[in-house]
């Protein structure tokens, strides 16, 4: 099967391309390289042993995008491409809704003409805004679209409804949405991973980062929060079971639009990520108690019971394995 994947050089695209790679797909990726280094296409290589055709588009570029669609026949494409930085889309709104939304009409578009009709989108977590039960835990039939935080997250409920009326008005389309709980670790041969570059906003680079001595210290967002040790709680999904995710989703996609958590249904505190950091590290990092994040939610966490029916997928490594993976990989970059 041949596989178009967008952003396939970024951090949860790379594994994937990395698993489809080893599972026997055939795969092409399309990336602007803004948030991503053309490295990571020799990285691939090494660990497959594939180099996939590369094309430098930007989803903005329709008549580029179009013409990467017509390059080869393929059967599926894979829609990662988008910008994420959270407060980055709070400051520049028009620049988050243009590049996510437009950028994936005009794929939709190409797609239509072509005649691709299969689609696996990226999603988030973030779409359920502050829902879920007292629990935090979040459930595909859930109300999505409502109270979302920042336009990071409208971008990715919005895109979920096009590709929900595309698929009204084409009864061949076959859309499976995937919403991610929070991704960390790296592949196991440490040559990819979340690249520690730039600012980072989430958890696990910002530990990093620290541990790498590029940030001074940690705060953690508030100790406070009703849960067992005060800070707050999150599904974090080792990225190599994040990928296998769309391998599943791919073997199993239908006509119309199916929806899957992926996660692996466990939380973990803010305290127990990085206590887990420090004690496989066998560092301690310098660290102090902050006041609560704007917008962060005590739990969330994933019921990734659908996906596990329908699509037979779980998540198999742990936290330690994602710590593990992550520490191989900054080994190899120092
Ligand atoms: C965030 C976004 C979400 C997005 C996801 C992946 C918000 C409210 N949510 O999820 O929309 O889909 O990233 O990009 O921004 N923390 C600290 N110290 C830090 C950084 C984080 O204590 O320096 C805590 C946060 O308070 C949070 C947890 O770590 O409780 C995880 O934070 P983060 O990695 O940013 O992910 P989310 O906020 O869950």
């Amino acid at each position: 099967m041949n596989i178009l994947t967008t952003g396939g050089l970024g951090y949860i695209g790379s594994h994937t391309v990395v698993e489809l790679i080893k599972s026997g797909y055939t795969v092409e990726i399309i990336d602007n390289l803004f948030n991503s280094k053309i490295e990571v296409l020799d990285k691939i290589q090494k660990i497959t042993g594939v180099r996939p055709v590369f094309h430098k588009v930007d989803l903005l570029d329709y008549e580029a995008t179009l013409n990467a669609l017509k390059c080869t026949k393929f059967d599926a494409v894979i829609h990662f491409a988008g910008m994420k930085a959270v407060g980055e889309s709070v400051e520049k709104p028009l620049v988050y809704y243009e590049n996510n939304i437009q950028g994936s009409i005009n794929l939709l578009k190409a797609m239509a003409e072509v005649g691709v009709k299969k689609l696996v989108f990226s999603s988030s977590a973030t779409v359920y805004g502050d829902k879920g039960d007292e629990s935090g835990r979040l459930i595909e039939t859930m109300i999505t679209g409502v109270e979302i935080a920042n336009p990071y997250g409208w971008t990715k409920a919005m895109i979920e409804q096009i590709i929900r009326d595309v698929s009204v008005s084409d009864p061949e389309f076959e859309a499976t949405i995937l919403r991610y709980f929070n991704p960390i670790g790296a592949d196991k041969s440490g040559l990819i991973g979340e690249d520690p570059n730039g600012i980072p906003n989430n958890l696990m680079p910002i530990i990093t980062n620290v541990y790498l001595g590029k940030i001074s210290e940690l705060t953690i967002y508030g100790d406070d929060y009703p849960t067992k040790d005060g800070s707050c709680e999150r599904d974090f999904i080792h990225v190599t079971d994040l990928a296998k995710g769309h391998l599943s989703a791919l073997r199993h996609i239908k006509p119309g639009v199916s929806v899957y958590n992926l996660g692996t249904s466990k939380a973990t505190s803010v305290f127990g990520l990085v206590d887990a950091f420090e004690s496989i590290s066998k560092r301690k990092l310098p660290k102090k108690i902050g006041k609560r994040r704007a917008g962060d939610l005590a739990v969330v966490c994933a019921d990734a019971s659908l996906a596990s029916n329908e699509l037979g997928w779980k998540a198999e490594l742990t936290i330690e394995d994602a710590i593990r993976d992550t520490l191989r990989y900054l080994g190899n970059l120092e």
